[in-house]
């Protein structure tokens, strides 16, 4: 597929390696220009482009950038075509992110994204760590690959975004519909637990919601007093351990 990525940070990279890896042709973009893309990023084919250019004859766009970014990419999303697959991969993080009243109310993250883009998306890699993505991917087929949730409305959003998902190493859950995908938001048992595909349905399931947010804030307290700056991601052992303690 030809494939525009927005993002190239924690999870971004990984997924413009593995995706252009298996043989997409994948153009990606960062905030700073395509000069500032680390030639790493490239070595398995993938291209450094604008913002613009990465949002351009496109069949899906994956956004994996901070969730208080989405409004200002929403002009440049508005321009695609009603039919081109948009993924999103946020997590709203109110430390990092601001207070968003929406959400802090009880909109369901994927939503809010949804309503400012104007237009259908999927959520998925969203409930993966940097480091398990980046280092816990296995072949399709593996009995312990890990499997991750992804939602959406329109049934070809769904179906793409689970066979890209299968692409960057991981088993694909269809987890239902955009409006459900608070089951995998931060706090929620799913959420960077590293679960197989026959342990998803039950983890999203014991989802409760008003217990979320309190789960998503421990798991940063606890992080932020161990890795100290704020943006150092746990590693996929301790990482898991510890958010496996707090959301399960
Ligand atoms: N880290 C995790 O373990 C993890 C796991 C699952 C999901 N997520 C979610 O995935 C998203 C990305 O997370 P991350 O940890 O990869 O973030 P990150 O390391 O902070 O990287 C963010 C990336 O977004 C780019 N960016 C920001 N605004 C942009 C714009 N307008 N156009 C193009 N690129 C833009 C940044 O580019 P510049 O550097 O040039 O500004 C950077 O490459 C977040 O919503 C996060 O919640 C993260």
């Amino acid at each position: 597929m030809k494939i525009g990525i927005l993002g190239t940070g924690h999870i971004g990279k990984t997924l413009v390696m593995r995706l252009s890896a298996a043989g997409h042709e994948v153009k990606v973009a960062n905030s700073r220009g395509p000069e500032t893309i680390e030639p790493e990023l490239l070595s398995t084919g993938a291209r450094a482009v604008t913002t613009e250019e990465a949002l351009t004859g496109v069949e899906a766009v994956i956004l994996s950038i901070p969730l208080n970014r989405i409004r200002g990419i929403a002009p440049l999303v508005a321009r695609l075509p009603a039919e081109t697959v948009v993924i999103d991969t946020s997590n709203y993080y109110p430390l990092r992110d601001d207070k968003i009243e929406a959400i802090e109310a009880g909109q369901v993250e994927s939503l809010w994204v949804a309503e400012q883009l104007g237009r259908p998306i999927a959520k998925a890699w969203n409930a993966i760590g940097s480091a398990s993505l980046a280092r816990k991917d296995k072949p399709a087929g593996a009995p312990d690959r890990i499997a991750i949730p992804v939602a959406a409305d329109r049934e070809h959003d769904r179906q793409v975004a689970m066979a890209l998902v299968n692409d960057t190493g991981l088993d694909a859950f269809d987890a239902g519909s955009l409006a459900d995908s608070w089951r995998q938001q931060p706090g929620a048992p799913v959420y960077c637990t590293d679960l197989t595909y026959g342990e998803i349905r039950a983890a999203l399931d014991a989802a409760e919601r008003d217990r979320l947010p309190k789960r998503r804030d421990l798991g940063v307290a606890v992080m932020q007093e161990r890795l100290g700056d704020g943006t150092t991601n746990p590693d996929e052992d301790w990482g898991v351990r510890l958010v496996r303690a707090i959301n399960m």
